[in-house]
């Protein structure tokens, strides 16, 4: 039975328009994108779940810090005030903001990896990997096996798996630049990491004397999960949480797009490495802008530093995960499954069975992404093979372990009818899943070609 869906803790206060197209339109609009969804107007959407990055709605306490922006080139009140929520949620003691995540990527990974290193994760986001790549080195994967089963439920599916990340560090002694473990674990279908986990990591990057980078975006959502999951933190507060998961690392990167509800900015911390503070102040002035403004205006900045205390706010958090739960227990009524437990920004279906006769290589959650825009309007992506592409080195079409439609929910945007019309169409494409082709891509770039690819259904 469908599960109960938790009340907004809000009221709406500004609306914004939405319209659904007909069925034909719809066709012939995704046929001009090139079966390609982010080529898509987004006027053209009537559900956008592409992303949770960037496309959350600020509060009301956010939009009057927006009028308070200090928008000085240098040394603004914003940004003291960003400094100081950083340093009071995450105990760093150096803080500094870019304009997104991949911006912290860029800024930061160069200052670890070079040609010849290589980073682990428990799972690399694809612009994570693109800069590992990008500063020369190569990115390995390490997730927990039962990871890999989407009908596996367990209560951390995001974490690393310990005992083939130290094999791995054996393996590449002396040339492991970098250890990025990424909460909650985005590709992995939003699944949390144990504060457990993070101590075993930690445990081995201190031995190896390896660096320790948390990927961050949602923080948040998975101090959720830890109080929810974790008996040693059921008492705890999301902040206290937070404080003892990032105590463990020895910096951040981290896209304040998703849980710090802002339409953009983005953070670096560091601990206490003051040398490597400089280095990052370096690239941050030569590829982001100086130091109190890092790429953003003073109002993003103010805007960001309510929004991390808004992000873990328990009741909003409550909310936020329920909706997802709710949307979840339609599924398994239907018997449509998803990476489950449902994870903390969206809801991973599992295109592979939805689709048992498309290969990898013809991209089935990528198959599932086009006939819910043709079904319903709602527009979704591909985490999967299409996402992952070619290997850096030979060029070869690469195998994900799993292949994913991701409906990513923005913050404090969507209601429960809303949800609704995402579980129906599921099960409308479900009952004709036998007629749905595979694609081929017919244009693609070099790296992150998913965002720009060509594609064509496989007649
Ligand atoms: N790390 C993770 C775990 C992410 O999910 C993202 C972005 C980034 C880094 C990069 O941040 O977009 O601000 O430059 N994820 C978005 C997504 C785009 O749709 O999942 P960014």
């Amino acid at each position: 039975m469908a599960k109960r869906y938790i009340p907004e803790p809000f009221r709406i206060k500004m609306v914004e328009r939405i319209k659904m197209l007909t069925r034909e339109e719809r066709i012939e609009k995704i046929k001009e994108a090139k079966y390609n969804l982010f080529n898509l107007r987004a006027e053209d959407v009537y559900i956008d779940l592409l992303t949770d990055s960037g496309t959350n709605a600020m509060s009301d306490e956010q939009w009057s810090g927006v009028m308070k922006g200090d928008e000085a080139y240098a040394g603004g009140k914003s940004y003291f005030r960003l400094v100081e929520a950083g340093r009071d949620i995450f105990g760093y003691e150096f803080i500094q903001p870019v304009h997104q995540g991949r911006g912290a990527e860029k800024v930061l990974f160069p200052t670890k990896l070079s040609e010849g290193k290589v980073a682990i994760s428990n799972m690399f986001f694809d612009t994570t990997r693109a800069h590992v790549e990008l500063a020369g080195a190569r990115a390995i994967d390490c997730v927990v096996e039962e990871a890999k089963d989407p009908t596996h439920r367990a209560p951390f599916k995001g974490n690393m798996d310990v005992e083939k990340f130290e094999k791995l560090v054996n393996e590449h002694e002396g040339k492991v630049g970098l250890v990025v473990m990424t909460i909650t674990n985005n590709s992995a279908g939003g699944q949390p990491v144990s504060v457990e986990n993070m101590r075993a990591v930690s445990e081995v990057c201190k031995r190896y004397n390896i660096p320790l980078c948390i990927d961050a975006a949602r923080f948040a959502e998975n101090a959720h999960f830890v109080k929810e999951r974790e008996e040693e933190f059921k008492n705890s507060s999301l902040k206290e949480i937070t404080r003892e998961m990032f105590s463990y690392a020895d910096m951040f990167i981290m896209s304040a797009k998703k849980d710090a509800i802002t339409n953009m900015g983005g953070l670096i911390g560091i601990k206490d490495d003051a040398n490597l503070y400089q280095l990052v102040k370096g690239n941050c002035i030569s590829y982001e802008g100086f130091i109190t403004y890092g790429g953003l205006s003073g109002r993003d900045l103010e805007a960001l530093a309510i929004g991390l205390y808004e992000g873990l706010d328990e009741e909003y958090l409550n909310y936020r995960v329920g909706q997802l739960e709710y949307l979840a227990s339609i599924l398994d009524d239907n018997e449509i499954a998803y990476q489950a437990p449902v994870g903390g920004h969206g809801l991973f279906v599992d295109a592979k069975k939805m689709f048992p006769h498309i290969p990898y290589n013809e991209f089935p959650g990528q198959a599932l992404a086009v006939e819910l825009y043709i079904e319903a309007g709602i527009r979704t992506c591909d985490i999967g093979s299409y996402m992952l592409g070619n290997d850096p080195d030979t060029g070869e079409q690469l195998q994900a372990d799993f292949e994913f439609t991701r409906l990513a929910v923005a913050r404090r945007v969507y209601t429960q009818a809303h949800f609704d019309i995402m579980a129906e169409a599921l099960i409308a494409i479900k009952d004709r899943a036998k007629d749905v082709k595979g694609y081929k891509i017919t244009w693609e770039p070099p790296i992150l070609r998913h965002f720009q690819a060509s594609l064509e259904p496989i007649e």
